[in-house]
């Protein structure tokens, strides 16, 4: 079969560039279903972008390379699509858009722009073999026990990271993009749970907002213990930002001066003992943890001002060090992927073979937790499509 386009991988960014790749496009994924990260995204009800999408919040070994791409397609044109389907949508918190229905809204969406420009999807199917003879693509596809040969002049590989294995993920995307020279920066997981020792266990469930800082980026964001150790919004982003071995800073009281507070406490409910004034700023769990740890006990009256001055840097500048993450299995993202230097930032196209493409999470592209991520598969298939179609 000879066809003008082919898209690996049906999720986010390969919907979106059968949407604007302007026809004759088979779509290929070994999945049963399209998009199946966007229909459990967010809870179910898909965080689709963010109202304050800044290019400062994406990480890759080139800070500059996305620019171009969500600058051309903003978060404003998806919000434009979502309203033309008629998908009602809430802000939830910090800019992040969230349908108010199910997530499947979104990949429905998707999948009816990509049908009406003329793109097939073929499901469950897998790449056996790929080469460039130097005009076409090759590509030998598995279908139910079944060889299909497909020639092609564009193909874009949208196949995306490694998280969440049980989910379909591969590292199928590295792969092509080695086989065709192309460089792969080193890859881990992002937006994922640091693990610890079991030392956070009887805090499990417990959730309070923090700063957390790794080298010199803080994220003022909730927390959550678990037994395997800290999760939450400030743990999911921060995690990006950790280097393994490394220590991780937590301000446990963020926004507030603690020494002065207690000070304040001290004169006016000197018999007060310390771990009920903190219970009032911290949750009742965690003061009986740090009771034990930091050796808290007596009344307010007691303490003097280098023991408030100590306790107050214990609670701001508490520092972990978590023995590693969660991985692949529940992470979000895969930070790194095929090198950016590779590939022309306006279209997505390798710039030593320009049918070839790399979008979506497969790119060392990584956003910050809270839409941003989607915006880039967004983002990068339609430039990506619109280059297609251009030359056709
Ligand atoms: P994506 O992973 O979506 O699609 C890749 C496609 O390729 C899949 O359909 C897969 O089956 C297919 N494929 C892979 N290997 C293949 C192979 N060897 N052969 C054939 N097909 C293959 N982001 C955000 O902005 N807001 C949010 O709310 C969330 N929430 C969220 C929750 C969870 C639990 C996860 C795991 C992730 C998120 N994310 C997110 C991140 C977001 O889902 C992710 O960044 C995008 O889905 C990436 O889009 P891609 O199209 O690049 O890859």
């Amino acid at each position: 079969m000879n066809i003008r386009t082919v898209i690996l991988g049906a999720g986010a960014a390969g919907l979106m560039a059968a949407a604007h790749a302007g026809g004759d496009t088979l779509i290929v994924d070994h999945a049963r279903a399209p998009g199946e990260k966007i229909r459990i995204s967010g809870g179910g009800r898909c965080n689709f972008t963010n109202l304050n999408v800044d290019p400062e919040r994406f990480l890759g070994e080139n800070p500059h390379f996305h620019k171009s791409a969500i600058a051309r397609y903003t978060q404003w044109d998806f919000i434009d699509l979502v309203d033309h389907y008629g998908i009602a949508w809430h802000e939830k918190t910090l800019g992040q858009l969230f349908c108010d229905g199910k997530a499947t809204q979104i990949v429905s969406m998707l999948r009816q722009e990509a049908e009406k420009a003329g793109a097939t999807l073929a499901l469950q199917t897998a790449l056996q073999t790929l080469r460039h003879d130097g005009a076409q693509f090759h590509l030998s596809l598995e279908k139910d026990g079944q060889r299909h040969d497909v020639q092609c002049q564009n193909l874009v590989v949208a196949t995306g990271g490694k998280s969440i294995p049980k989910m379909g993920a591969t590292g199928m995307a590295y792969d092509i993009a080695r086989q065709f020279g192309l460089r792969v920066t080193p890859t881990r997981p992002g937006l994922v749970p640091l693990t610890f020792d079991q030392r956070f266990a009887p805090l499990s469930g417990t959730a309070l907002p923090v700063r957390a800082t790794a080298g010199r980026t803080s994220f003022d964001e909730a927390l959550l213990f678990t037994h395997r150790g800290l999760s939450g919004p400030a743990v999911l982003q921060i995690s990006s930002y950790w280097q393994e071995g490394t220590e991780l800073t937590l301000n446990l009281v963020p926004g507030q001066d603690i020494a002065q507070t207690l000070r304040a406490a001290r004169r006016q409910h000197g018999r007060r003992s310390l771990t009920t004034e903190l219970a009032l700023l911290l949750p009742a769990r965690l003061v009986a943890f740090l009771e034990g740890t930091l050796g808290l006990k007596g009344n307010l009256g007691d303490l003097s001002d280098r023991a408030i001055d100590a306790l107050s840097a214990a609670l701001t500048h508490w520092r972990l060090r978590p023995t590693g993450t969660e991985g692949y299995r529940t992470a979000e993202v895969t930070l790194g992927g095929v090198a950016t230097d590779g590939l022309d930032s306006k279209t997505m196209a390798c710039k030593t073979l320009p049918q070839l493409y790399f979008i979506g999470e497969a790119v060392d592209v990584t956003g910050w937790l809270g839409g941003y991520n989607f915006q880039w598969a967004w983002a990068s298939g339609y430039v990506c499509g619109q280059d297609i179609a251009r030359s056709a």
